[in-house]
């Protein structure tokens, strides 16, 4: 067994030799979401405790099985939501020729969907490195984010890629669609705090509400987007300089802009608000928003703790913790 297939196959998914896994994570957008599909920059980091994991083998009843949490039974019948994944296991087949017999697809994760915490991306991320696995074939990372992104492009169906990147990767990335990633170092004494505002994020919807906004007011919204990219830049010398404060700042103007642009709601500035009060450095929605996730700053762990317990008495329904002195 590899590394990663020692830490990320579960207990109930006893390695066999006739079975292929593949395993991703969570991930959280530090800075940068929306106007990354427009070309600026935008910070993303792996959020590695929440994982998904996938099992391929044989299916010996003669179709493509699926067991999830979400639906079970023969991937031909697969819900909506479910579309994107359908499609990728044939794809991943066609790809690379492998041979058609039926396979039992068995979908372990812990990634909250809808959330903004790339759900839908590191299920497929997983999902392609176990068929690929089943059957002994070693995928590039250019391969898998090509066959990936076209999954996601059905699941939202405008990417910039950045999810795909960053579920399959462990390290802190600068990402700009038309620019090669950059990983960088984070070595930062502070603490992250997600929480989710418990309210089902619309990615989709968000994205074409920024764009209707682009169409009906493009001088408006081009001054946010490039205010997001600045603010994106800055965020990153703060990293550099190892100013928690400063990036703190920059993650409340980042969340002020997205809110201009329509894509945070009453529920997610009423947590983000509330991590204010119990004395957050900065905070900010994560991922496409109307729903989802909120990221908040905070100086030590102590204070990570009385944020988290703030944003939960506002209406957070869970809170994870991160240091981010982790990725160095
Ligand atoms: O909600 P999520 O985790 O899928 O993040 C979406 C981020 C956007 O910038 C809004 C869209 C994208 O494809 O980058």
């Amino acid at each position: 067994m590899t590394d990663w297939q020692n830490k990320y196959v579960s207990q109930d998914m006893v390695r066999a030799s006739n079975c292929g896994y593949g395993h991703a994570h969570s991930k959280i957008i530090l800075m940068g979401e929306h106007a990354v599909v427009y070309d600026y920059p935008a910070i993303a980091i792996p959020f590695t405790s929440v994982q998904v994991r996938v099992k391929v083998q044989a299916n010996q009843i003669g179709r493509d099985f699926i067991q999830s949490s979400i639906y079970t039974g023969p991937l031909t019948t697969v819900p909506k939501q479910m579309e994107n994944i359908q499609a990728l296991v044939n794809l991943t087949r066609d790809s690379f020729q492998f041979d058609r017999k039926a396979l039992l697809i068995k979908i372990d994760s812990d990634i909250p969907a809808g959330r903004g915490m790339g759900s839908s991306a590191a299920v497929s991320v997983a999902l392609v490195r176990a068929i690929c696995d089943y059957f002994n074939y070693s995928i590039s990372d250019y391969q898998l984010h090509l066959l990936v992104n076209q999954a996601e492009a059905i699941a939202h169906e405008s990417t910039s890629g950045l999810d795909t990147l960053i579920t399959a990767s462990d390290k802190p990335v600068i990402y700009r669609k038309s620019q090669k990633p950059f990983n960088f170092p984070l070595d930062l004494n502070a603490y992250l705090v997600l929480a989710d505002s418990g309210m089902e994020g619309r990615t989709q919807q968000a994205v074409s509400r920024v764009l209707q906004l682009k169409l009906q007011q493009k001088e408006f919204v081009a001054e946010l987007m490039e205010s997001i990219g600045n603010f994106v830049e800055q965020a990153y010398t703060a990293i550099q300089d190892k100013n928690p404060a400063e990036l703190g700042r920059l993650m409340t103007y980042n969340h002020y802009y997205l809110n201009q642009l329509g894509v945070s709601n009453e529920r997610l500035d009423r947590i983000i608000n509330a991590s204010w009060m119990a004395g957050a450095l900065g905070a900010k929605l994560t991922g496409g928003g109307m729903g989802g996730c909120v990221i908040t700053l905070a100086e030590n762990l102590n204070q990570a703790k009385a944020i988290a317990k703030a944003m939960k008495q506002a209406g957070a329904h869970k809170t994870w913790t991160l240091n981010l002195n982790k990725f160095a």
